[in-house]
């Protein structure tokens, strides 16, 4: 989590930001994503979660849900993200909102936005949810077609005008990928258009329905494009718009090269980047799936380093924070790269590409690649440049 504008200008989040930051210093989850349900409504064709009509077969059960949500906030977990699968669909999702809400909790739902109706709006509103984080790809014919729900991006659309009317904010999320990168663009405009006051923008994980989906990924010159774009809106006087990115984070200090380049003071930024980096694994940033299992990463559901059944919060963020101690390797090795500490490399795509999750980066933007050249095992560039030594292969399907 790194909320650019935030991050360098003192932007609208700060003020989350710092709960974050200081339950990290004090050894703390800064913030926890949890899927609550894998279940979902939508048959999204990139959906790294695989999520579809079922429930995973262990998943918590409603008792052991409020019993972690009441975990969480007698640990005084600052903000929790409310995430699936579809949230919305979990039986008892509004009894687990009421709970993070009487704690005080910072609350995002990440959500298809397909089941909130105006009433639906109000309660979120008066359960304290802060934001409404959805998903919007492109336009209608090309939205319907990625979630295989005809009539979705408009129902998206009349939520969030809801949303909005009832005070709620709204952040819209995409993933990139060479499918989605022409309709980027339409995406932070149709944002600004509906006053969301944010846009996440993630890059395609190649796991669940994106397994062997590298080719799909934008190159590092596209990523560098559309990086160019952000910077714009960011030197923008009269624009507002927070931004944040996933699951590649050399672009943080891709932009913060940028803005430094035009006269913006980043030392204050990168400062706080050397405590919490881009990539927050290991960072207080906690993650865990509908059968309990706590998780360095969302994008990496099957990475756990133990389950809530079997250890309490504090020790699942003990386990968490031990990878914090460990440096990354290859190109990202303190040695090897300046900002090691400040950006880290996307652990989960190193976890995903060799099994070891300190192992280099695969999709840097600074280092391993140059304009024009692509992202992804397969391409001549990636064959000329393999990984910098041999690592275990111990990801399923990682090594052919
Ligand atoms: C797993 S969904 C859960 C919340 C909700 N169902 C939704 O779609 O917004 C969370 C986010 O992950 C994104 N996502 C799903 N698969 C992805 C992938 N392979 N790469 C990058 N982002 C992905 C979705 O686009 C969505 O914005
Ligand atoms: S991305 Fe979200 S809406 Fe789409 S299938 Fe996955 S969980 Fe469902
Ligand atoms: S080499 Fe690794 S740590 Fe350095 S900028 Fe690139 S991805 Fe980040």
């Amino acid at each position: 989590m790194a909320h650019i504008r935030s991050l360098f200008f003192d932007g609208p989040l700060s003020e989350v930001e710092n709960k974050a930051l200081k339950a990290y210093t004090m050894g703390r989850p800064s913030d926890v994503i949890w899927n609550i349900t894998n279940r979902c409504n939508l048959l999204c064709d990139h959906c790294y979660m695989a999520a579809d009509a079922h429930s995973l077969p262990d998943q918590l059960s409603d008792e052991e849900t409020i019993t972690l949500i009441t975990q969480m906030g007698e640990l005084g977990v600052p903000l929790v993200f409310l995430s699936g699968g579809e949230p919305m669909m979990r039986k008892n999702f509004w009894e687990i909102l009421e709970k993070a809400h009487s704690y005080g909790m910072h609350i995002t739902v990440s959500t298809n936005a397909t089941l909130i109706t105006r009433e639906a709006a109000k309660r979120l509103k008066a359960n304290g949810v802060d934001w409404i984080a959805t998903s919007l790809y492109g336009p209608p014919h090309f939205h319907d077609k990625m979630v295989g729900v005809p009539g979705t991006h408009d129902r998206v659309i009349a939520a969030i005008k809801i949303l909005r009317e009832e005070g709620v904010g709204v952040a819209l999320k995409s993933a990139v990928s060479r499918d989605t990168l022409p309709f980027i663009p339409h995406i932070i405009a149709k944002a600004k258009e509906l006053d969301a006051g944010l846009v996440y923008l993630c890059d395609l994980i190649t796991s669940g329905r994106s397994e062997g989906e590298e080719s799909a990924r934008a190159t590092a010159a596209e990523w560098k494009q559309l990086a160019d774009s952000i910077l714009a809106d960011l030197l923008d006087p009269a624009s507002t718009m927070e931004y944040d990115i996933g699951a590649i984070p050399s672009v943080i200090p891709y932009l913060a090269e940028k803005l430094k380049a035009e006269g913006v003071d980043v030392s204050n930024g990168l400062e706080r980047l050397k405590l919490v980096s881009a990539c927050p694994v290991g960072k207080g940033h906690m993650n865990i799936n509908s059968e309990g299992g706590i998780m360095p990463c969302q994008f990496a559901q099957d990475w756990t380093v133990g389950n809530i059944r079997d250890m309490t919060l504090t020790e699942a963020t003990t386990e968490l924070y031990k990878l914090d101690a460990q440096e990354a390797k290859g190109i990202c090795a303190p040695e090897a790269c300046e900002y090691s500490r400040i950006c880290r490399g996307c652990r989960t795509k190193a976890w995903h590409a060799t099994g070891d999750a300190m192992f280099e980066d695969p999709t840097c933007l600074l280092k391993r690649l140059a304009d024009g050249e692509g992202t992804t095992p397969g391409d001549a560039h990636y064959e000329r440049t393999p990984l910098s030594a041999a690592a275990p292969c111990v990801a399923p399907g990682a090594c052919g």
